[in-house]
């Protein structure tokens, strides 16, 4: 199947790792135009040469840290740079930021800002370009957490949050030719991560979370959230205006 992705301008958020990182290469892999955020500049200039010998185009990184930066000022600076984008994916998210439920509300807006807030600042630049020109793709990363409304409080919150926001603003431009959407994972491990830790230091804990927890009895791989992120990013998602989608292993 033909994604039609092919040349796009595609800008990824929290591209440096991760989910992030097999999103990227896939868009590569489809012959897209590159545009990274990401903290780590080291990480992000290893994948950008990655990208260049998937496809020889002028990928770029921009190393900024979106919860401490202005996002606004980044956005149109990247734009002035880039050009408008076509493809947006917003990965920035996780849920060891803030832990304490029962503190102020200061510790829910740090989760909010981290799952949603810094993203749909983002939104403000990025997505009238894309009315103007009456087509692009606005994926955000969710959780399955924000439908099971299980685990961390703050996180699952922030996450059903960003779930709200996808169904009501997706709704709103549904007519414009922009599709906003958002993938739900479940637990997804990958060398480095939360959940391989896990594994590796309380195999027993993490067999019982499984057995308890997805149905399918293992954890998701990178690839398998990135293949649903670029299919939602295609030509073939214009039907799926606002739509949230878990790829989460019978996450239960
Ligand atoms: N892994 C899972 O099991 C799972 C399950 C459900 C949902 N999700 C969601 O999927 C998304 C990605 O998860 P992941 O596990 O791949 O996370 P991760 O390994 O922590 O990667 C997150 C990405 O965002 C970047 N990032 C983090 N803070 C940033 C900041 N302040 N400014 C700019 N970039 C920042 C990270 O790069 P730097 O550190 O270089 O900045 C990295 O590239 C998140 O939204 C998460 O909530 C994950």
């Amino acid at each position: 199947m033909d994604l039609g992705i092919k040349d796009k301008n595609v800008l990824i958020v929290g591209a440096s790792k991760g989910i992030g990182k097999s999103i990227t290469i896939g868009f590569a892999q489809e012959g897209a135009r590159i545009t990274t955020i990401a903290r780590s500049e080291d990480l992000l200039e290893q994948l950008n040469l990655k990208l260049k010998q998937i496809v020889d185009k002028d990928h770029t990184y921009y190393g900024a840290d979106i919860m401490a930066c202005d996002v606004n000022q980044l956005v149109n600076t990247i734009i002035k740079e880039r050009g408008t984008f076509d493809i947006v994916v917003h990965n920035v998210g996780g849920s060891l930021v803030s832990r304490n439920y029962l503190g102020a509300f200061e510790e829910w807006q740090h989760a909010l800002k981290f799952n949603a807030g810094a993203a749909i600042d983002m939104n403000k630049a990025l997505i009238q370009p894309m009315i103007d020109k009456g087509w692009g793709r606005v994926i955000h990363i969710s959780s399955i957490s924000a439908q099971m409304l299980r685990g961390n409080p703050l996180y699952a919150s922030a996450k059903a949050f960003l779930n709200a926001y996808v169904t009501t603003v997706g709704r709103s431009i549904a007519s414009t030719g922009v599709v906003m959407s958002a993938v739900m994972p479940g637990a997804v491990a990958f060398e480095g991560s939360y959940w391989d830790t896990f594994t590796k230091t309380d195999p027993n804990r993490c067999e019982d979370f499984l057995r308890h927890h997805q149905a399918v009895g293992r954890f998701g791989t990178t690839n398998e959230i990135a293949d649903v992120v670029l299919f939602m990013a295609s030509e073939q998602a214009s039907f799926m205006q606002a739509a949230i989608i878990p790829v989460a292993g019978a996450n239960m």
